[in-house]
């Protein structure tokens, strides 16, 4: 089945050649009238896919309070930024508010900022944050920069488009969408030298794909200059790794893998995270170790907020309780796959739970 973005980038691409990879996803998730996020809210059981806040309020809770402590930490500021980039449905804010209303004195310092491409998705946020002292953006550049920064992402960045390229000797040739008959496939471009990629011919072979996203780069360099100068913290969970491994674009629909180039639109296409890459552009900030979700969420005390909420617990309730928290902290489930890392200030504490970064992961 054809989708009118299909129809729109196979005219384009005949018109003007073939498109990079990056502007095929941007397109796909953010068109105005046919973007997969700009005309929906995909989340949730009845959706394509759900995540950590949509499966526990746990997940919120325990980061909140995380955030909170770090806060704390750094003297308490007041005035300071509360921000989440691509807040999803606002689960994620409101159990955040929730968990830290005991906080002396957190909530009457927060601004809260969240910043949002997708019409669609900003008008559910709004409805479930309704309350709060929030604002709205489309893009970080417009987050304040005159007041310390607290800033949580839970995928978030694996929505950025990315750019992939091919090793061919020395050069590198760039994965792009092109036109065969009436469908869209996918080609490379000549070889051709990449500054940017030099680094990555010692740790390459023949034929290997190595991912970049312009995107996150961006974003974590505005991030870097509001924490550097001012004070706080950035949380950013994912799934990714440490370092670019191959080739992970993906579409998701219907809780199951898709054909990425098979219904522009209508499925979510995502990458892993290359925290490698994020840390790089958050200079100078100093980083944690790359830390697994599941780890994490255990050591900020998700085992008794479990127990003490499955008190209050019977039956099917109590049973989808028990498989929320093994979802998310089961290495076989979210528990490995989903990394977090925090950045601070040089000298900054690091929020509670996280290690210092070791000397080879920097
Ligand atoms: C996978 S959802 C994650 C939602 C939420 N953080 C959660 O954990 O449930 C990705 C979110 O990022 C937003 N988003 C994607 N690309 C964006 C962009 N370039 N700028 C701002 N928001 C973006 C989407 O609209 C959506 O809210």
């Amino acid at each position: 089945m054809t989708t009118p973005l299909a129809d729109i980038l196979l005219r384009r691409i005949r018109a003007g050649g073939p498109v990079t990879l990056a502007d095929y996803m941007a397109e796909c998730l953010m068109h105005p009238q046919h973007g997969y996020y700009a005309t929906r809210d995909p989340l949730g059981t009845a959706g394509d896919f759900t995540t950590a806040p949509e499966i526990s309020q746990m997940f919120g809770e325990l980061l909140g309070l995380c955030l909170a402590q770090s806060w704390l930490d750094q003297g308490a500021p007041a005035p300071f930024v509360l921000a989440e980039p691509g807040p999803g449905r606002g689960t994620l804010m409101a159990d955040i508010w929730r968990a830290t209303r005991a906080v002396p004195g957190f909530h009457a310092a927060a601004c809260v900022h969240l910043i949002e491409a997708s019409p669609t998705l900003r008008a559910v946020q709004a409805e479930r944050l309704a309350g709060l002292p929030a604002t709205w953006h489309t893009t970080i550049d417009a987050l304040p920069d005159d007041a310390p920064l607290w800033l949580i992402a839970n995928e978030f960045f694996d929505a950025l488009p990315i750019r992939q390229f091919q090793r061919s000797g020395e050069d590198w040739r760039e994965r792009v969408v092109g036109v065969q008959g009436d469908r869209l496939v996918l080609g490379l471009t000549a070889p051709a030298p990449q500054r940017d990629l030099a680094h990555r011919l010692a740790d390459t072979a023949e034929g290997d794909i190595v991912e970049t996203c312009p995107g996150a780069t961006a974003v974590m360099a505005a991030i870097a200059r509001r924490v550097a100068t001012r004070g706080g913290a950035a949380v950013i969970v994912d799934y990714g790794d440490w370092g670019s491994r191959g080739d992970t674009f993906q579409a998701v629909q219907g809780h199951a893998y898709a054909d990425p180039l098979a219904q522009p639109g209508m499925a979510d296409l995502t990458a892993h995270v290359d925290f490698r890459a994020l840390a790089q552009a958050a200079h100078p900030l100093a980083h944690s170790a790359l830390i697994p979700q599941g780890v994490l969420l255990a050591r900020l005390g998700l085992g008794p907020r479990a127990e003490r909420l499955a008190r209050g617990m019977v039956g099917a309730v109590l049973e989808n309780h028990r498989s929320a928290t093994h979802r998310l902290t089961d290495p076989a489930e979210m528990g490995n796959l989903f990394k977090v890392i925090a950045l601070v200030a040089p000298g900054a504490p690091l929020p509670p739970g996280f290690d210092p970064a070791q000397k080879d992961t920097t």
